[in-house]
């Protein structure tokens, strides 16, 4: 038993006994491994730095000059450390795997896993004792706390935060969000190809990641709502010097938590899931959020399905003004009053038993947070809407569920039935979609198959179809679109998506032929297709995928198809369910 001060949430606490630290096992004693494991470490840093007695703080760190929205985290890292420093630990950087959601291709998601795979056996193999999680772009917060979950070592996340908004011709321009407004309207002729790329040196303000309610400021809410930030961190932007103030205390407050053992296991409990599936639907949060919260929960032991979402969620009014579903971005949130205002305006949804990081109830946190733009954070009373939260249908198209946002829907449209128009695959629909012989309608359903995880592999954002150019210039602007991929967090429209089973893996939607009629209706969270199961049992499935890439037979890309699971199970390997706890048994020398 060793004996350290250290500093609580910026406090210092004198006398919390550390236990013996799991570095110790390397640091510790006086044999020959412990004499390689120390000298080799030393290199300037102090005498008592690897005497067993200093907690081991790895900074787990996804900058990349290749992963944009994640370009500032070593200047986060250096604030992390100090705070390490000051709590009486060492700080140490550790670059993991990191995924730039605009440049990885087919599609950062196939190297979620890999990612959190890798991360998890790093993070086990070293002498580590805590964790602060440095992430931001759209994979990487969610595969950092997959292998955080997996190891089980204290830990707590930085969210890297959210640009600033850019502004193009006086308008402020969401990132993503705009970007298909704005190519929908230059293929509709509202505007001219050049206005369009004209408007791209304006998207990006600043450093951070995009500044819509997207897939990376819902990463961000899902952290801090199951407890795993200091609370009041998420939606802090990216340039604001209060980021670094807060990466700080975050760098203390490890320390600590050393200390007190307080692990993953112990603060993402199934209540705890249960709120961030509140404060996503009370941020209008993006579709994504649900692969991956049911990935991290299937690493972390708790039991959460598709019916949880749709249970906890549906009942949620949407607060939050921001792109896509509504109007403003998220530098506005943060002047508004920041995430902890609006959760305070639903706290009676939330449970109020899980504990955040510095071991205190998340939800005692959310009184005396005032709302200082009604206009950004919606009141209770005058939500942008209500009971949005993410709608599960099921149906003969869907056995095992599909979602929607009903929030990014139009209105109309959520009770509809209309005569499908099939694609196979992304390019076939790319090759297709703006033929003027098509033989589509405002009142056609676009399905799209062969995008799941197996199929295309690794499930694109690409279940946002564009709309047919000939009905984009008949003024239509949303269409029912199903597929069993996912949508980007910054995209809008009636789109159903994550089908499962998929289509590759023998789903009824890759049965469904042109005309078929399919029934979508969201207020009784049905999807069913129109055909007998005589007639569906005489089918043959069309082709599951056009792509060699999809039939891969070494490498990553092999071990994923052969091993990922289905959306509804968060697409996470099969393998990787679980957690392996952070022993390593044998000594390497
Ligand atoms: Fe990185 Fe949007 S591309 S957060």
């Amino acid at each position: 038993m060793r004996t350290t001060v250290v500093v609580q949430f910026g406090v210092p606490v004198d006398g919390i006994r550390m236990t013996e630290l799991r570095s110790a096992h390397w640091y510790g004693g006086d044999d020959r491994n412990a004499y390689i494991h120390r000298a080799w470490m030393r290199r300037g840093l102090p005498g008592d730095a690897l005497n067993g007695s200093k907690p081991q703080i790895a900074i787990a760190n996804t900058a990349s000059d290749l992963t944009p929205c994640n370009m500032h985290l070593n200047e986060v890292a250096d604030a992390v450390k100090q705070g390490v420093w000051e709590a009486g630990g060492v700080p140490l950087n550790l670059p993991v795997v990191s995924l730039g959601e605009t440049q990885v291709k087919p599609t950062a998601m196939l190297w979620r896993n890999m990612a959190a795979m890798a991360m998890e056996e790093m993070f086990r193999a070293n002498p580590i004792d805590g964790l602060v999680l440095l992430g931001g772009c759209d994979k990487t917060i969610p595969a950092l706390l997959m292998a955080a979950a997996s190891v089980n070592l204290p830990a707590i996340v930085v969210p890297g935060g959210p640009m600033l908004t850019g502004h193009f011709r006086g308008a402020p321009l969401g990132c993503g969000t705009d970007v298909w407004r704005l190519s929908e309207e230059a293929r509709a002729g509202v505007i001219s190809n050049e206005e369009f790329i004209a408007s791209e040196q304006s998207m990006i303000r600043s450093k951070g990641h995009c500044n819509t309610m997207g897939t990376a400021s819902t990463m961000a809410v899902m952290a801090e709502a199951l407890g795993m930030t200091i609370p009041g961190f998420a939606g802090t932007p990216a340039p604001d010097s209060r980021l670094l103030a807060m990466s700080h205390e975050t760098g203390s407050l490890i320390v600590s938590m050393v200390a007190a053992d307080r692990r993953p296991s112990g603060i993402m409990t199934k209540d705890a899931f249960i709120n961030a599936i509140v404060a996503i639907a009370a941020v209008g949060g993006s579709t994504n959020s649900v692969v991956h919260l049911l990935a991290i929960a299937g690493r972390v032991g708790v039991t959460l399905t598709l019916d949880d979402f749709d249970a906890a969620g549906a009942g949620v009014p949407v607060l939050a003004n921001l792109q896509p579903s509504g109007e403003f971005l998220m530098d506005d949130l943060y002047r508004a009053g920041g995430l902890l205002s609006l959760l305070s305006q639903v706290k009676d949804l939330l449970r109020p038993e899980p504990i955040t990081v510095t071991g205190e109830p998340f939800v005692s946190y959310l009184t005396g947070q005032p709302v200082f733009d009604e206009t950004v954070i919606r009141p209770r009373e005058n939500p942008l809407m209500m009971d949005a939260g993410i709608a599960v249908l099921r149906g003969n198209l869907a056995p095992r569920g599909a979602i929607i946002k009903p929030s990014a829907a139009t209105p109309a449209l959520l009770s509809h039935t209309g005569p499908a128009v099939v694609f196979d695959s992304v390019e076939d629909m790319r090759t297709r979609i703006d033929d003027p012989e098509l033989d589509v309608t405002a009142e056609s359903v676009l399905v799209l198959r062969g995008c799941g995880p197996k199929g295309y592999p690794g499930m694109p954002e690409v279940g946002n179809m564009p709309i047919p150019r000939k009905l984009l210039e008949q003024g239509v602007r949303d269409m029912v679109r199903i597929s069993d991929a996912r949508m980007s967090g910054t995209a809008y429209g009636t789109v159903v998506l994550h089908t499962a089973p998929e289509a590759a893996a023998g789903g009824p939607l890759g049965l469904v032929r042109d005309g078929d009629l399919i029934t979508l209706d969201v207020p009784n969270r049905r999807l069913h297709l129109d055909v007998t199961n005589e007639e569906l049992a005489t089918r043959t499935p069309g082709p599951a995928t056009v792509s060699a890439f999809a039939t891969p037979t070494r490498g990553w890309a092999k071990l994923y198809v052969d091993h990922v699971m289905q959306a509804d199970l968060g697409a996470d390997l099969d393998f990787l369910v679980g957690s392996s706890g952070d022993q390593v048994d044998r000594e390497s020398h």
